[in-house]
């Protein structure tokens, strides 16, 4: 083969991962994909703008047709600043404002439907097109790249995810208590694994972390060295 074949054949490296709330998806994505000199698509933040978008046309996110439609209008995209992705709305720089439980329930309403996921999801991939890159998220490995060449599925035991959570709420200077916490990440668990559209699973092809007893660090290596492995395998440029 020519060395002009071999170049030809060398895919961008693209990372799907995976994994319910709380298991520290977006802070390991971030350091993952920083470590590797990659950009890192968070694709929540892009539901949590079309939520927003629904929310100031002052519709309901549940009603499928009417939230389908709204989004349909809305021009949802990125941008990178020093690495860190900004997401757009219609050209505004709304990272901050998606950051709301009024825009994480939105989110949640609006991602229910195939017509928005079916926006969003080519809208990812256009992104993917010819960039090495990290994206995070519910469906990556199993619909947005089904053909990454590293798939991780990143979870921890509801218990260690409500812990973590507790931790993030004192830090905050909110009070919950561990048992209520631990009800909201099954509750959010169990809608996210049982919606009808591209619900949360693991693809059969990727390869499960656990956090529950891993450090930041430890989860950051494990993830690096299944990129490694993968690297080892098949040509893939970074
Ligand atoms: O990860 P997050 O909380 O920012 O995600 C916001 C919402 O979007 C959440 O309800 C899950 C949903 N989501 C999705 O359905 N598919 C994705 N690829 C990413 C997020």
């Amino acid at each position: 083969m020519s060395s002009e074949n071999i170049s030809r054949n060398v895919r961008p490296l693209l990372i799907a991962i995976d994994g319910p709330v709380g298991a520290g998806k977006s802070t390991i994505s971030d350091e993952v994909a920083k470590r590797l000199g990659i950009l890192h698509l968070d694709t929540g933040a892009m539901y949590r703008a079309a939520g927003l978008y629904v929310l100031r046309q002052g519709l309901n996110p549940h009603d499928e047709a009417a939230a389908t439609e709204a989004v349909a209008q809305a021009d949802v995209s990125v941008r990178y600043q020093d690495g860190a992705q900004r997401t757009l709305l219609d050209g505004e720089d709304v990272t901050g404002l998606i950051r709301t439980p009024e825009v994480a329930a939105a989110a949640s309403a609006v991602s229910k439907h195939p017509g928005v996921r079916a926006q969003l999801v080519r809208a990812q991939r256009a992104l993917a097109e010819s960039t090495p890159m990290l994206m995070d998220g519910r469906d990556i490995g199993t619909v947005v790249l089904k053909d990454a060449p590293v798939k991780v599925y990143l979870t921890a035991s509801p218990e260690a995810r409500a812990e973590r959570r507790l931790k993030q709420y004192r830090e905050q200077g909110e009070e919950h208590t561990f048992e209520e916490v631990l009800e909201a990440v099954n509750a959010r668990d169990y809608q996210d694994m049982h919606r009808e559209a591209d619900p949360l699973r693991q693809a059969e092809d990727a390869t499960v972390v656990d956090s529950s007893d891993l450090s930041f660090e430890e989860t950051v290596e494990a993830i690096l060295g299944l990129v490694r492995a993968a690297m080892a395998k098949e040509a893939l440029h970074v």
